[in-house]
């Protein structure tokens, strides 16, 4: 399968990081190995995976211009366990907001700077199944190189008017950027993230992106939960903050329409999701 799924938008705020860090955990859970790269210089992606886990923020510089000679180097210097089974993760850094600028200067002279992330975490792609990829919000050249490393994008978006332009900024950037390096990115699809269901507004807004955007948007909306914020908290995935909650079925229920999850892999996610019986002597 090996596939890099990034979560971009150009909107801040929307979810990403939440959906990222979740999609990637029920993954990780189902018996996939999953790699987790923090693109965000807010890091809270990394606060989730890696609290109280000791690391070096890597030199993203080079993992964004400089082209590696094999994996080795990737995990030496790179790539940490995460404190959750199954799941790697390449840390975020604060250091991120100033390569931004020295990306966007060195892609001035190289264009190849767009793609060469997307070949440096190839040397590792053979050993992931799932690489996630969670963005800084905005259309930067940071994220631009976020988009040309993925196979697959999804955006979230919120029951408002200004997720739209947000998804609509980044549609154009795929396409601009499919055309200019020639690398195979398919829009995986936008869908509502920290809704309530009921709203009517929720209701109104989901109408309209289903008559205009019929082909994009994704059947399955994430509910509005007090237990999103909570987790965070605690620097808990949904799945073990609270396993049986309606927004921890809906991040699965995503994982399922996406068909990211085959049938063995369900098995043990459902397995993981079984309450346990007493035993009986
Ligand atoms: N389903 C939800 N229910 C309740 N709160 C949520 C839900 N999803 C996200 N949130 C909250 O909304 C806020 C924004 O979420 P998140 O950080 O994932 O967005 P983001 O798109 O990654 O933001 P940024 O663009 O700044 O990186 C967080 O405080 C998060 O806890
Ligand atoms: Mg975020």
């Amino acid at each position: 399968m090996n596939k890099v799924i990034g979560f971009i938008t150009e909107k801040g705020g929307v979810s990403k990081t939440m959906s990222s860090v979740n999609l990637a955990h029920i993954l990780a859970v189902s018996g996939y190995r999953v790699l987790f790269l923090d693109m965000d210089a807010q890091m809270n992606a990394t606060d989730m995976l890696m609290m109280g886990t000791e690391y070096e923020c890597p030199d993203h510089l080079n993992l964004l211009c400089s082209k590696m000679e094999d994996k080795a180097e990737l995990y030496a210097e790179y790539i940490y366990e995460s404190n959750f089974d199954s799941i790697d993760c390449v840390p975020g850094s604060a250091a991120l907001k100033e390569v931004i600028y020295s990306i966007h200067s060195a892609s001035q002279s190289d264009f190849s700077v767009f793609t060469c992330m997307r070949r440096n975490i190839g040397l590792v792609k053979g050993d992931y199944d799932y690489i996630i990829i969670d963005t800084n919000p905005g259309d930067t050249t940071l994220t631009r190189c976020a988009i040309c490393a993925c196979d697959g994008i999804l955006s979230p978006i919120k029951a408002d008017n200004f997720s739209f332009s947000g998804v609509t900024g980044l549609l154009q950037t795929i396409i601009d950027l499919k055309q200019l390096y020639n690398v195979p990115i398919e829009f995986m699809g936008m869908f509502f993230a920290d809704v309530n269901l009921n709203s009517s507004g929720y209701k109104r807004v989901k109408a309209w992106y289903e008559e205009n955007y019929r082909d994009y948007i994704l059947p399955v909306s994430i509910r509005h939960s007090v237990q999103v914020s909570d987790s965070t908290l605690r620097y808990l995935p949904l799945l073990i903050a609270c396993k049986r909650h309606g927004t921890t079925d809906d991040y699965i229920n995503l994982a399922k329409t996406l068909n990211l999850i085959d049938e063995a892999h369900d098995k043990r996610l459902e397995q993981y999701l079984a309450p346990r019986k007493a035993k009986h002597c």
